[in-house]
């Protein structure tokens, strides 16, 4: 195994912090990381805001759901897929920008994912972890207003970084037989293989909590997916001018 193959391995969320500070040019260099990820049809659809205000990072704390590292980490960034600088240019050449399309949708958010993965994976290269906080979502019209976003730019997730002060194992993943098909989709054994693999991830929870979490994968998912899932995500984005056609 090479570096960077080690490095993709061993990544996992890190939620507690040093006071260590990132210092803006490394930001700014890890944000060209972002930037050099590829883009749907050159779009370079991802803004990111760097929420440096301290009375900011700790009201979204609370719209995150009372997540305390989004005031913790030394950084915290905001992705946000943004279809605003398409209609500015588009206003450049007298075009109408024809906006709204759910494909629009889909390759804004696209883009943001791919930039964002590229910014975790060069910070860790340099020794800073972090934890993407899609918490943001769930009061994302009040996060959209303290971050000023205009129409037709929407904030995906966030992202804390810092010098980590804990050193978590990795969750184990899906076997590979469920993730990896040839030729053609096919789930006959999925069930099976997700059986032998929930008892691994019950053993992950054990140790982590000294034993007050047993709980498997597959009880997860299927206690999460029984409950709603931010419903005025739709709404939201409808107001926002995404995914009206
Ligand atoms: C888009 C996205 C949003 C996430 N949002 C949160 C969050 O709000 N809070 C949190 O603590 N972890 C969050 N996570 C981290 C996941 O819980 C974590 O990646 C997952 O449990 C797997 O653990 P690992 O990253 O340590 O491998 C998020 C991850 C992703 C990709």
């Amino acid at each position: 195994m090479n570096e960077v193959i080690k490095l993709l391995q061993s990544r996992c969320s890190v939620r507690k912090f040093t006071e260590q500070v990132i210092p803006q040019d490394v930001i700014e260099q890890l944000i060209i990381c972002g930037q050099a990820a590829a883009t749907s049809s050159f779009i370079q659809a991802c803004t990111v805001i760097q929420v440096e205000d301290a009375s900011k990072r700790n009201l979204l704390v609370d719209l995150a759901g009372g997540q305390a590292y989004v005031a913790s980490a030394a950084t915290f960034l905001v992705f946000c897929a943004d279809m605003n600088r398409h209609k500015l240019v588009c206003d450049m050449h007298n075009s109408e920008m024809l906006s709204g399309y759910t494909e629009q949708f889909i390759t804004a958010t696209v883009d943001v994912a791919l930039f964002a993965q590229n910014v975790m994976t060069a910070a860790q290269s340099l020794g800073i972890e972090g934890v993407y906080i899609g918490g943001i979502r769930n009061n994302i019209a009040e996060v959209s207003d303290l971050l000023k976003l205009p129409a037709l730019v929407y904030p995906v997730f966030g992202m804390c970084l810092g010098y980590p002060a804990q050193e978590p194992d990795t969750k184990p993943r899906l076997p590979l037989s469920v993730v990896l098909k040839k030729d053609r989709y096919n789930d006959d054994n999925d069930t099976k293989t997700i059986s032998e693999y929930d008892k691994q991830v019950r053993e992950y929870y054990r140790s982590r909590t000294g034993g007050t979490k047993e709980q498997t994968w597959s009880e997860q998912i299927a206690g999460m997916l029984v409950k709603e899932t931010r419903p005025h995500m739709k709404t939201y984005l409808k107001d926002r001018g995404f995914v009206l056609k």
